[in-house]
């Protein structure tokens, strides 16, 4: 294992010039921490600003055990990924998009942001503080998770009177044990994720507790994640724990519409264009859970689980399956499409990616 103690991480420095890429079992990674180098961490105290942020080694932090986040949940998190082009350059994905929804977030649960600016430079340097964490071509990604939280201390229920923007990465692979192959989907509908009015529509930590439990029960009985309904009428579509969803029927795609109670990806903001511009019709509606027994294909978006195909989906008891065990040929076709614009293997005509 790799130590995240300060004195790994200077040892780590001082070989960083001899070695671009670390020593790591490269072919399998899945989607686990692994200890890198360097964090990112700014702070802001009542007046709203940010300090000028530092890159430290990566390692725990100290809180007050009365910290906003510890006692309320006060703390958002975003998900982004760098690929590293064949040529050895580095590309970062749409981080402007995580940045702002960010700060959409962050008005939500009260708490001040830092600006897109700030976010992207941030995401920027620890990046390249980490540069030889970022996988070689065709063997991952890099992940990076910014953190925004409340770690002023409260007692009363309250916005924290100060803020800690951080970010730390690791790379990975696959999200699902599965890997490319269909995953398996059960519908709890004794489980809701959110409610209208609540917080579905941001990236709060808490929207992510919530689901701990139904994933543990689908887990348990083998199937890879569970696909949420709406909590009103418990029939049409939201998102699966951890991904939004698509279900596919002749040349129409469509998906459910961003209403506040489902997290307005960014995988899935690139696939619904992605999708248009090769002809597909795509719809952004309700979806209801009985329009999956009519569908071709089904397949989840996200920034850790990509494009990730359906291969079941069991609900009341009954099971739909999708594929024939295999990858869909819409699925197959929007994966190869995102991820080679995602890893410069074709040229980025939406000007989606940043080269570091
Ligand atoms: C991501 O896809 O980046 C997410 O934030 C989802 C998380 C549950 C891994």
């Amino acid at each position: 294992g790799h130590s995240s103690t300060g004195c790994h991480a200077s040892l780590a420095t001082s070989y960083m010039e001899t070695s671009a890429v670390a020593d790591l079992d490269w072919e399998n990674l899945g989607f686990g921490l692994v200890h890198t180098d360097f964090m990112y961490i700014a702070k802001c105290g009542p007046d709203g600003n940010f300090s000028k942020g530092e890159v430290v080694p990566f390692g725990p932090i100290e809180v007050s055990p009365s910290a906003g986040v510890l006692n309320y949940g006060q703390g958002l998190f975003e998900g982004l990924k760098a690929y590293r082009k064949t040529d050895g350059s580095i590309l970062l994905f749409r981080p402007e998009e995580n940045a702002t929804r960010m700060r959409d977030g962050a008005e939500r649960m009260c708490m001040p942001a830092p600006t897109v600016e700030q976010f992207v430079d941030a995401v920027k340097q620890t990046v390249l503080a980490n540069k030889r964490w970022v996988p070689p071509t065709g063997k991952g990604s890099l992940y990076i998770r910014p953190l925004l939280m409340g770690s002023g201390a409260v007692l009363g229920l309250a916005p924290a009177p100060e803020y800690t923007f951080m970010i730390f990465v690791s790379p990975v692979g696959n999200y699902f044990k599965e890997g490319l192959a269909p995953i398996n989907l059960i519908i709890e509908d004794n489980f809701h994720r959110a409610a209208p009015g609540g917080t579905g529509g941001v990236k709060t930590i808490g929207n992510y507790a919530s689901v701990l439990k139904a994933q543990r029960i689908a887990k348990e009985k083998g199937y890879s994640d569970v696909l949420y309904l709406d909590a009103v009428h418990n029939k049409y579509l939201e998102e699966v724990s951890s991904c939004n969803i698509f279900i596919v029927k002749g040349n129409v795609i469509s998906t459910s519409a961003i209403k506040g109670t489902i997290l307005p990806g960014i995988t899935r903001k690139s696939i619904v264009e992605v999708a248009q511009r090769k002809g597909f019709k795509v719809e952004e509606r309700h979806v209801s859970v009985d329009e999956l027994l009519e569908a071709d294909e089904v397949f989840c978006t996200g920034t850790a689980v990509v494009v990730s195909p359906v291969g079941s989906i069991t609900y009341q008891g009954k099971r739909v399956e999708y594929g024939n065990q295999g990858v869909g040929v819409v699925s197959q076709q929007l994966y190869t499409s995102l991820t080679s614009l995602q890893m410069g293997h074709v040229e980025d005509c939406m000007g989606w990616t940043v080269e570091l």
